[in-house]
């Protein structure tokens, strides 16, 4: 898609389902980016174009639900021999497929844990590193630099907060504070790390390094599940492969592809999550749509085309999906 089709999506947005949109019976939860449906142990997960940032939404950008929805898709179906994941196949197919930006899933009950997977010092590691401050309560070895790998993965989970933002907890800590248990945190570590290591390992293959990410697990039919989503721009940090020595040598920043462009045009214009954000000019959001359907074909391979091009056509084919799942 070029720019000026991306112009003219902008009014084809969908900014979230509409009380009217949720069958009687069923419970609508908004999160920042995704409306989440339940009833009983049935749940329906619709990704809006809905962007936060600094934990707060701010604006709209065209097809953005459709590409987190169908890139997390993509990573479940490749990684559901490590750990099952909480989609549920539909008679009538991928539900992803069918709407773009809906999936049916299980209804976890979620560990209320972020796990957070980190394979280089960068980001909020690096200020901690810098500052003297341990990782999550993990003290690296001196003299690392700037953006360099760790030897191993590491893991920084946080707590997952109703109101604000996450705070930082070693699996320890989780453990200690009854959060989740030893044996299942065993688990979502080995799980977490092996996760990881097959995004390194299939994005190595189109040129990109996994940086890091976050996983959500939950647990249904007494089971661990990965839930939520997936080595999403949203949920991960990916470099271009291509120059990362170079960088790293001259300690130059790496070259991104994600959501830290929209970040960086806060930041530049003073907000960092405090106070009145600026206006989101259409520009912007133009410019942050084709980097989400960018990061599209870089992960999965293939050119992005949205599944629906207008916001009336998705709820359409987002209802008949409810109306499958939960009846009515
Ligand atoms: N299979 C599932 N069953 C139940 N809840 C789920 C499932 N998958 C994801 N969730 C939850 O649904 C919500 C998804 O919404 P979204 O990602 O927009 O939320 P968020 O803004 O990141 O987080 P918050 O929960 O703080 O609003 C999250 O709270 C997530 O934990
Ligand atoms: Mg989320």
């Amino acid at each position: 898609m070029n720019e000026s089709a991306c112009r003219l999506a902008l009014g084809q947005c969908f900014d979230g389902l509409r009380d009217t949109d949720v069958p009687t019976g069923v419970s609508l939860y908004r999160g920042k980016v995704r409306d989440v449906l339940s009833k009983g142990t049935k749940a329906v997960l619709v990704a809006s174009d809905r962007i936060s940032a600094f934990d707060r939404v701010l604006s709209t950008v065209p097809y953005k639900g459709e590409v987190l929805t169908r890139i997390s898709s993509w990573w479940f179906r490749n990684t559901e021999d490590i750990i099952p994941n909480h989609l549920v196949p539909l008679s009538l197919g991928d539900a992803s497929q069918r709407t773009g930006r809906a999936v049916a899933a299980k209804r976890c009950d979620m560990v209320n844990a972020e796990v957070v997977v980190r394979g280089y010092l960068t980001g909020s590691a690096w200020r901690d590193y810098q500052a003297g401050r341990p990782v999550s309560g993990i003290v690296l070895p001196s003299g690392l630099r700037y953006c360099q790998q760790f030897p191993q993965p590491i893991l920084t989970p946080s707590t997952k907060e109703a109101e604000g933002h996450d705070t930082p907890a070693s699996g320890q800590e989780l453990v200690a504070s009854g959060v989740v248990s030893a044996d299942l945190w065993q688990e979502i570590e080995r799980a977490s790390i092996a996760l990881y290591k097959r995004g390194q390992q299939l994005m190595a293959q189109r040129g990109l390094i996994l940086v890091d990410t976050k996983y959500e697990f939950g647990i249904a039919d007494g089971r661990l599940v990965i839930a939520d989503e997936i080595h999403t721009p949203d949920s991960s940090r990916y470099w271009y492969a291509d120059g990362y020595a170079e960088r790293f040598a001259s300690g130059d920043h790496q070259k991104e592809l994600d959501k830290e462009t929209f970040r960086r045009w806060l930041v530049d214009r003073g907000f960092s999550g405090d106070g009145d954000a600026p206006a989101i000019d259409d520009d912007v959001r133009c410019q942050t749509a084709l980097r989400y359907m960018e990061a599209f074909k870089a992960i999965t391979g293939n050119d992005f085309e949205p599944v629906h091009g207008t916001a009336h056509a998705a709820r359409v084919a987002v209802a008949s999906l409810l109306a499958e799942v939960f009846g009515g």
